[in-house]
């Protein structure tokens, strides 16, 4: 069974959707350790408490270095045991030492299609902006590994949805949580924590069943 931490900054709707994949016996071989967020007050640490799992706050601020910051939660990580990191809706950037600590054991959801959208401007609600102003007709979500490339990391599993043309950047944000966030994710994980992923030459090759 492999230890999983999530890290969170927000409503943690993505964390949910990994909670009930557990409980609902798809994610068989993996369990949630501990929730860390960058954020206070945040509801995902509502919904860590409503299902008693361990969970903290590492907020930037409190260190002079966004290495101190890395380290801090590296440490945490370590400290519970942790074999797996998922980046759920995690706002800031994670490090080079907790990323190389953990090579090819952090995985993020990115709610476009990458390579379309990404990098370190676009996250929240200015993706779907963008995606709106282009005019492009489709969107989605990427899971991926996490490299020193922000969103450029190994892609694991993409889901695309239509762009409808009364979307809002609110509404399609939603849209493209419901009908492709919360599925790829819990997948990904699965599938990680099922040993079916491997990496070559910057690309994922999952096994077929
Ligand atoms: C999601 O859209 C995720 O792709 C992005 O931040 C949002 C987090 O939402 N990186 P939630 O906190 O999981 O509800």
């Amino acid at each position: 069974m492999y230890n999983i931490g999530v890290l969170v900054s927000g409503s943690g709707s993505n964390l949910q959707a990994i909670i009930d994949s557990i409980q609902n016996n798809e994610i068989t071989n993996g369990t949630i350790k501990t929730i860390v967020s960058n954020k206070k007050d945040v509801y995902a640490l509502e919904r860590a408490k409503k299902h008693n799992i361990p969970h903290t706050v590492i907020l930037r601020k409190n260190y002079n270095t966004t290495e101190k910051f890395d380290e801090s939660i590296l440490n945490h990580m370590k400290e519970n045991k942790i074999d797996f990191i998922v980046m759920a809706g995690f706002l800031a950037i994670v490090g080079q030492k907790l990323i190389n600590s953990y090579k090819n054991k952090i995985i993020n959801i990115h709610p476009s299609l990458i390579p379309s959208f990404c990098g370190k401007n676009y996250y929240g609600l200015k993706v779907h902006e963008e995606v709106l102003k282009r005019g492009v007709k489709i969107t989605g979500a990427t899971v991926h590994f996490v490299t020193e490339e922000v969103d450029g990391g190994p892609i694991i599993l993409q889901k695309a949805i239509k762009v409808k043309q009364n979307d809002t950047k609110e509404s399609l944000q939603e849209r493209v949580k419901v009908e492709a966030e919360w599925k790829l994710l819990p997948k990904a994980i699965k599938l990680l924590t099922d040993d079916m992923i491997t990496i070559n030459d910057n690309k994922t090759i999952i096994k077929l069943k």
